[in-house]
């Protein structure tokens, strides 16, 4: 089992898979809002990729072995649903924290990314803070990706940005491997030690999507095969790029206009 390495070319139809990916999560912004249903957010999404982006949503039909095909074109995933969060009729309310998660196939090559919304723009103290750590937590991982470096190095920068604000790392889900397939070698894991694991080498793209328990990290899945809960309902966010190892450091691919920027404490 080995990691592929993208050549300079595929590079470049993976940074149009990216930033279309972040793009559907620049337009679906302004829609989460109060009273919206994450089914209205998934079906204004699918269309805009399909129609507008000319791009097959991801998510649609996947069925890794093991599951049932994943019924809906993104991820939504609210307050103590830690992913994979199946959209339905629910409407989000004021103070609800949710996470979309795109995945878009750009002539066969993925770009997957997602982020927090604040619904209403306001929320506790707790779930902004949660959020604002989760993000944090994607940069310093990121932080560590340069050839030479070793995958357990983003692993631990994660881990230890968390627990040190008093949050949990969920240890069931992992980053992982991108490209012509949704899910590839490498897992990054978003714990572990420095040190570890394999060493980073110019031309290999994974993700980096830590999920962030305000408790404790154990989760479970619902009724439904895909939805991931904490296990103690406590609140659990996540945000999501896709990384290219570059020969001088990295490249995030899924960067957009309306990205949130890099927290001030990152080169
Ligand atoms: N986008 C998710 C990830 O980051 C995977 C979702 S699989 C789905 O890896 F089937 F639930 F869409
Ligand atoms: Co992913
Ligand atoms: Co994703």
């Amino acid at each position: 089992m080995s990691i592929a390495l993208k050549t300079p070319e595929e590079i470049a139809l993976m940074r149009i898979a990216g930033r279309l990916a972040g793009e559907v999560l620049d337009y679906i912004e302004p829609f989460v809002k109060p009273g919206v249903t994450t089914a209205a957010l998934d079906k204004l999404c699918h269309d805009y990729m399909v129609d507008v982006q000319d791009c097959v949503p991801a998510p649609l039909n996947y069925a890794p072995p093991g599951y049932a095909p994943y019924p809906k074109s993104i991820c939504a995933s609210t307050n103590h649903q830690v992913c994979h969060g199946v959209p339905n009729d629910r409407a989000l309310k004021k103070g609800d924290i949710v996470n979309l998660d795109i995945t878009t196939i750009k002539d066969g090559w993925h770009g997957d990314t997602s982020r927090m919304f604040i619904v209403g723009r306001e929320a506790s103290i707790l779930a902004k803070r949660l959020v604002a750590i989760t993000h944090e937590c994607l940069w310093v991982g990121i932080a560590q990706v340069r050839p030479g470096a070793h995958l357990g190095d983003v692993g631990a920068a994660i881990q230890r940005h968390a627990e040190k604000h008093g949050f949990s790392v969920v240890r069931e889900f992992c980053g992982h491997g991108i490209g012509l397939r949704f899910h590839e070698e490498p897992q990054v894991l978003h714990y572990g030690k420095p040190g570890t694991g394999p060493l980073l080498e110019p031309g290999m793209v994974f993700t980096i999507e830590p999920m962030i328990n305000a408790g404790k990290a154990a989760i479970s899945e619902l009724p439904d095969g895909w939805t991931i809960v904490t296990k103690d309902r406590s609140l659990s966010a996540q945000f999501e790029h896709t990384i290219a190892v570059t020969e001088t450091g990295h490249e995030v691919l899924t960067l957009s206009a309306g990205a949130p920027p890099k927290p001030d404490f990152i080169d």
